[in-house]
């Protein structure tokens, strides 16, 4: 992908005593008091941070937070938190800056932080006056924030339209890198992983995924839909019916193509959702009306872990089970172990995959771990993401 990339303008003595207006993602999961309960995604920041400032710019920081009414501030809302955890993690003071739109006082050397985005009018809807104005505070765009490059907005779409300089941040670049590396020229066999609650939401993905993919595994309430289109008894477990001939034609279409989409062998069951409803290791044939299949079983996670051993790529959004509950675990920590121990290159990302990537502590042996949630599906789906859309143009222009 042919951006301009922001260490590419640091190494060519480019950026020293200018102003840089970095749009990062610090959308980080709060508890009520307003703790920061994750913060990957500010560690995920620091290494643009560090650089503009190493270089000698001046520097600014800006992300949303949460999906606050523009032009209505309120404390919850407020970056504070954020300013105090990346503070730490600098070991240097972080101002933040309430009202910043018009000017923003800062020197080379210095950083600042500009309160969340999303509280100037025009924000969400890309406003091109608000754009420009946020574009005249800077020399140098700098949009690091994958977690929100699937929205076009004031501070990560328009403002790269009308800044003197665009670029792609490290985390930026380095999400493109392992996305093109992962899809558009992958070591084979490529093996997704598609897992959650509902085809529906993951339909277009599957559809994209099943062109592209040599296997295509599915998990959770997916996983149920197939079975059904596959002839099998899913007793009252979740699952789309009225989507089963959807999955069916994504089964013939993976086929006709000589790749494959494994169905579920075996399974483990329960009566009801619960962490501890007794659970049943049974043969995908034999599931009863009454049953819920809350994993798969580990006939069918040996079967997977062996396809993910021969993958030469595997990515992988979702878990195969309920794995929250000890019981129904087994399928998706198999898959986890499988990728960690694999020498494929590994792509993963969404909330539930990374908790489970969390869990099982396999962190350091993933190649790369998206800090996309929206933005990583979307990707997925074959889509051309905003952020990357501006920034080709910028780089084009
Ligand atoms: C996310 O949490 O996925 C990103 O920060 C984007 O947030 P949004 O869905 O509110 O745009």
């Amino acid at each position: 992908m042919n951006v301009l990339r922001f260490s590419d303008l640091v190494q060519q003595g480019r950026i020293e005593g200018r102003r840089v207006f970095i749009r990062a993602d610090l959308n980080v999961p709060q508890d009520d008091a307003g703790n920061i309960t994750e913060d990957t995604r500010i560690r995920a920041s620091i290494p643009c941070i560090e650089m503009a400032l190493a270089a000698g710019a001046a520097v600014m920081v800006t992300s949303h937070l949460g999906r606050p009414s523009e032009g209505e501030f309120k404390p919850e809302d407020s970056l504070a938190p954020v300013a105090q955890r990346l503070g730490e993690l600098l070991g240097r003071e972080v101002p933040l800056r309430r009202d910043w739109t018009e000017g923003v006082d800062v020197a080379p050397g210095e950083l600042v932080l500009l309160e969340n985005c999303r509280l100037n009018k025009g924000e969400k809807k890309n406003d091109e006056a608000l754009a420009r104005r946020m574009a005249a505070l800077c020399d140098v765009f700098v949009h690091d924030a994958f977690g929100t490059a699937h929205r076009a907005e004031a501070s990560t779409y328009g403002i790269a339209q009308f800044a003197p300089v665009a670029c792609a941040g490290p985390l930026l670049a380095a999400e493109i890198d392992a996305i093109t590396k992962a899809l558009q020229n992958p070591k084979r066999p490529l093996v997704a992983i598609v897992a959650g609650s509902k085809v529906s939401s993951k339909l277009s993905i599957l559809k994209s995924l099943a062109a592209n993919v040599d296997q295509l595994i599915v998990g959770g309430g997916i996983a149920n839909t197939f079975m059904l289109a596959a002839g099998l008894p899913i007793g009252k477990s979740l699952a789309e019916p009225d989507l089963a001939d959807e999955a069916k034609t994504i089964i013939d279409m993976m086929q006709g193509r000589g790749a494959a989409v494994p169905i579920p062998g075996d399974a483990v069951v329960a009566k009801e959702f619960s962490a501890t409803a007794p659970a049943r290791t049974v043969a995908a044939a034999d599931v009863q009306a009454d049953d819920l299949i809350l994993d798969i079983g580990p006939r069918t996670a040996a079967e997977l872990a062996a396809i993910i051993a021969k993958a030469g790529t595997v990515v992988w959004n979702g878990p195969m089970g309920v794995f929250e509950y000890d019981a129904f675990a087994g399928g998706t920590r198999a898959l986890a172990e499988a990728i960690a121990r694999s020498d494929a290159f590994s792509i993963a990302g969404g909330g539930d995959t990374l908790a489970a990537i969390a869990k099982y502590g396999i962190e350091a042996d993933i190649g790369y771990i998206s800090t996309g949630g929206g933005a990583f599906l979307e990707v997925l789906e074959g889509k051309t993401l905003p952020a990357f859309d501006i920034l080709q143009r910028r780089a084009a222009a």
